[in-house]
């Protein structure tokens, strides 16, 4: 299979790519190449910036995996409208438009899998993360829609983590204090691993796992869906 990663030099994307090239050809856009073996194709690509369609990309494309996102967590009062589009171009409109554009290669192939990230934010409210909140809301209903309009052929699900030991989450698990505190929160005592994460993503992308669509799942300790206090 043919899976492209938007994203994929870091954190959960990483862990997603060097999974899947033990079996498919695995093809990594993003700005840097970061963590990756020479096994696996890169292209420079920034979301924000360049057409995915100008990559040499294969004419079938069987699983995408849009990873760019955010964690801008401030007081409502802080954020400026210009916060708000910043959120939803990364997140949400730059997704739209790779989806847009790939969309007849998602179709050559006979069957394809797309795999986006939200928040357990938008499951559970939370302070400070209004503007993230409303990205990742805007992803899983596009997805929900957008697996309905394609079904039977294209497949999409979301998967909605809590915090996750990756460059993104950098700044929230500094140092052994805060990494407990942040453990202490989940259900399952710890934070999530981008193996976790990837796991899912994988599994979700897999032929083997093709009665599954429309889906928000929660990777997330059990902090959703548990009160264990
Ligand atoms: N980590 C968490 O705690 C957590 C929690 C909830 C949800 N999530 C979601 O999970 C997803 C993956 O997060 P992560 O923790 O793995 O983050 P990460 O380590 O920062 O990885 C993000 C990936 O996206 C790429 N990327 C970012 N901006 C890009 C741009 N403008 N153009 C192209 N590629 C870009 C990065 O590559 P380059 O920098 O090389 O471009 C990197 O490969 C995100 O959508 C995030 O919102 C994460």
């Amino acid at each position: 299979m043919n899976i492209l990663l938007i994203g994929g030099s870091t954190g959960i994307g990483l862990e997603i790519a060097k999974q899947l090239a033990k079996k498919n050809k695995v093809i990594v856009a993003s700005r840097n190449k970061g963590g990756l073996n020479d096994d696996i194709e890169h292209f420079e690509f920034d979301v924000l910036k360049d057409n995915i369609t100008d990559l040499e990309l294969p004419d079938e494309i069987h699983g995408l995996v849009y990873c760019p996102g955010s964690i801008n967590l401030k007081p409502f009062k802080m954020l400026k409208q210009k916060d708000f589009e910043e959120e939803m171009n990364l997140n949400f409109f730059s997704l739209v438009k790779v989806i847009q554009s790939l969309l007849p290669k998602l179709k050559n192939a006979e069957n394809s899998s797309l795999v986006f990230f939200s928040t357990v934010a938008v499951k559970v409210g939370m302070p400070f993360h209004t503007g993230i909140a409303a990205a990742k809301g805007a992803i899983e209903g596009f997805a929900k829609s957008l697996a309905a309009e394609y079904a039977p052929k294209i497949r999409v699900n979301v998967i909605a983590p809590s915090l996750t030991d990756t460059p993104l989450a950098e700044k929230l698990l500094s140092n052994d204090s805060k990494k407990e505190k942040m453990s202490e929160r989940h259900p399952l005592k710890r934070v999530g691993t981008a193996k976790d994460i990837a796991n899912v993503a994988a599994f979700l992308l897999s032929d083997e796992n093709s009665w599954i669509t429309g889906q928000i799942i929660g990777i997330d300790g059990g902090l959703s869906t548990l009160n264990i206090s």
